[in-house]
């Protein structure tokens, strides 16, 4: 029995902090203030990963939401948040996310929108 509550004090304890976790997560940036290559970036989003990835949330689509992606060291899975490790999931999946086809140009536009997240 102790163990019981000592476990379940335990999982109290640590969804406590996914709570704070999420409400401490930086806001992204308004649409209203994006530079050119951003709205570009938002349209590429739109386009190849809106239906997985939620961009204003971190709550699971297909795959992770996305909101502040750059603004935290890690990614879901571990791997730091950077335009390399960004760019190869990308470019050639992970798992169950596919790969995308998108020129360089969208790529760095994409980049630039998902910094805002
Ligand atoms: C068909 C659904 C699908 C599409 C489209 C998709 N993704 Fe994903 N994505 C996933 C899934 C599923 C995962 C989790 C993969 C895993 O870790 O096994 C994922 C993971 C990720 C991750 C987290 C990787 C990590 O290391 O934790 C990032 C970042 C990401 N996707 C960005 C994108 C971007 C940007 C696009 C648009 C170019 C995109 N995804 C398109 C399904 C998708």
């Amino acid at each position: 029995m102790k163990t019981f509550y000592s476990f379940s004090l335990l999982a109290l304890a640590a969804s406590l902090m996914a709570a704070t976790a999420c409400k401490k997560l930086p806001p992204s940036k308004p649409a209203s203030q994006w530079t050119a290559q951003e709205a570009s970036g938002a349209a590429v989003y739109k386009n190849y990963c809106a239906r997985c990835h939620y961009p204003n949330n971190t709550y699971d689509l297909h795959g992770p939401g996305l909101q502040a992606l750059y603004k935290q060291k890690y990614m879901p899975s571990g791997a730091p948040a950077n335009d390399e490790r960004i760019t190869t999931i990308i470019l050639h999946g992970r798992g169950m996310m596919p790969a995308t086809q998108i020129t360089d140009e969208q790529l760095a536009d994409l980049l630039a929108y998902l910094k805002t997240l």
